[in-house]
């Protein structure tokens, strides 16, 4: 009994430390963060710095003939003509080329283990979530779905950040400048931050590249225009499978944010779109019986946006062929995968093997692939997690990085 009070009076005085943005910073793990806070994920295995970090960086994006939707029937309609059976619609919305810059706020969090309270400036992996989700797809709902914690209980500093249009990021034009070629851009200048020491005052000698969904395209796009950026990508709920994607999208039955999700995006253009209830959710991102119902309710409850100009220019991670990338690359997905599979990844043949010869014709013989048992799209929101992180985490171990 004595011992409680002890214990309250220890655990405020960690976390006014961990949330002190005065509290003295020896190594300059600060540096670059804006507005940040020091916290803990979400078990206490990683310490993070969380801020802003402004990126400046330029793209030559897609003009898009489509105006912002005048209501929601806009936007069904627009699906509607999209997966129309030879539907032009890109084609017919999609102009020429046009310069994006600027800086744009990125509000990211980079981990490290707190059992020894310091980064190894060896190797950061630097993680891209998908539509949907935002940066806390990876240190989700407890240690076992936390890919940050499994990361720093094998020693690796994380960074994970939301990409443009989503979380606390900059949210600007979700039509001409939320697009693929911009938020590929904006990968491309956060690894040359971490590589040169802009963050956290480490320049890391290796990078590794995770990605989920969207996030592995624009990862894997990485791969294809810089190759020597990431000496190793681990691509998530990906594959080179389109048949699933008509399923997948009008399942989501995307719905204006601001209508949708007032208390969160009253204030967003209504070319932000989110996937409509819990049934959307489960329908693109879970496997029964392979999940915990809470949490599916967690990830419809924090749902995050995806905008008209990501759906005109996904097309660009199509197709994708890395000619030059010569690191290993590791392909995971859920068995179920709706999104990349059409709902089974080993029927008719092997969709996620197939990914290293359609798309790494150079990569190390050390690439691996892996399956996640009886999960759905969301991979890091299964029972599978856990085990799934040992697979990742140990190709990366075995590659040396
Ligand atoms: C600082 O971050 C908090 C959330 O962490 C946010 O509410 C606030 O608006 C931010 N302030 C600035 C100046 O960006
Ligand atoms: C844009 O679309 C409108 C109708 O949707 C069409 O009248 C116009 O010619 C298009 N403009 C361009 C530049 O393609
Ligand atoms: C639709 O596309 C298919 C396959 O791409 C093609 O064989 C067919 O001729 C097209 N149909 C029309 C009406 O254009
Ligand atoms: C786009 O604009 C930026 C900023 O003005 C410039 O640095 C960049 O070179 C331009 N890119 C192209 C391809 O013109
Ligand atoms: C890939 O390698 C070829 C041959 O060395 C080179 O010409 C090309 O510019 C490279 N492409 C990229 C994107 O690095
Ligand atoms: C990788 O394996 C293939 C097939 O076994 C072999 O032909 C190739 O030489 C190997 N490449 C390297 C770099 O070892």
């Amino acid at each position: 009994m004595a011992s409680l009070p002890f214990l309250m009076v220890f655990m405020a005085s960690a976390m006014a430390i961990y949330n002190s943005p005065l509290a003295p910073d020896y190594h300059g793990y600060m540096t670059g963060f804006r507005n940040l806070s020091k916290t803990l994920s979400i078990g206490g295995a990683a310490v993070c710095i969380q801020g802003d970090v402004p990126v400046k960086a330029a793209a030559m994006n897609i003009h898009l003939n489509y105006s912002e939707p005048a209501d929601q029937t806009v936007v069904t309609n627009t699906i509607l003509e999209y997966y129309a059976v030879n539907s032009t619609l890109v084609q017919q919305v999609e102009g020429g080329k046009q310069n994006v810059s600027g800086t744009w706020k990125i509000n990211a969090k980079l981990c490290f283990p707190t059992s020894t309270n310091e980064i190894n400036s060896r190797t950061v992996q630097i993680l891209t979530h998908g539509v949907g989700f935002e940066k806390s797809y990876w240190d989700f709902y407890s240690s076992k779905y936390s890919y940050v914690e499994a990361a720093a209980l094998s020693g690796y500093a994380t960074f994970s950040y939301d990409r443009l249009g989503t979380g606390l990021s900059d949210h600007p034009d979700p039509i001409q400048v939320v697009q693929t070629p911009l938020e590929m851009s904006i990968l491309h200048e956060l690894i040359q931050m971490l590589r040169s020491g802009r963050i956290g005052s480490t320049a890391f000698s290796h990078v590794v590249g995770v990605g989920h969904s969207f996030g592995s395209g624009l990862t894997a796009s990485n791969t294809v225009n810089y190759p020597s950026d990431l000496d190793a990508a681990v691509l998530t709920g990906f594959s080179v499978d389109a048949s699933g994607k008509q399923a997948f999208w009008v399942g989501l039955n995307l719905e204006i944010a601001a209508y949708n999700t007032p208390a969160r995006f009253h204030q967003l253009p209504r070319g932000y779109l989110v996937a409509s209830t819990v049934t959307s959710t489960q329908f693109g991102f879970f496997r029964a019986p392979a999940f915990d119902p809470l949490v599916l309710e967690a990830s419809n409850a924090g749902k995050q946006t995806f905008t008209i100009g990501e759906l005109f220019t996904n097309n660009l991670l199509a197709g994708l062929v890395a000619r030059n990338f010569t690191g290993p690359v590791d392909i995971v997905d859920g068995e179920h995968d709706l999104d990349f599979c059409d709902g089974n990844c080993l029927l008719p043949t092997n969709k996620v093997a197939a990914v290293r010869a359609a798309v790494y014709p150079k990569s190390s013989n050390a690439s691996e692939w892996y399956v996640a048992p009886g999960a759905g799209h969301g991979t890091n929101l299964h029972y599978s997690a856990p085990a799934m992180y040992q697979q990742m985490l140990s190709f990366i171990v075995s590659n040396g990085l």
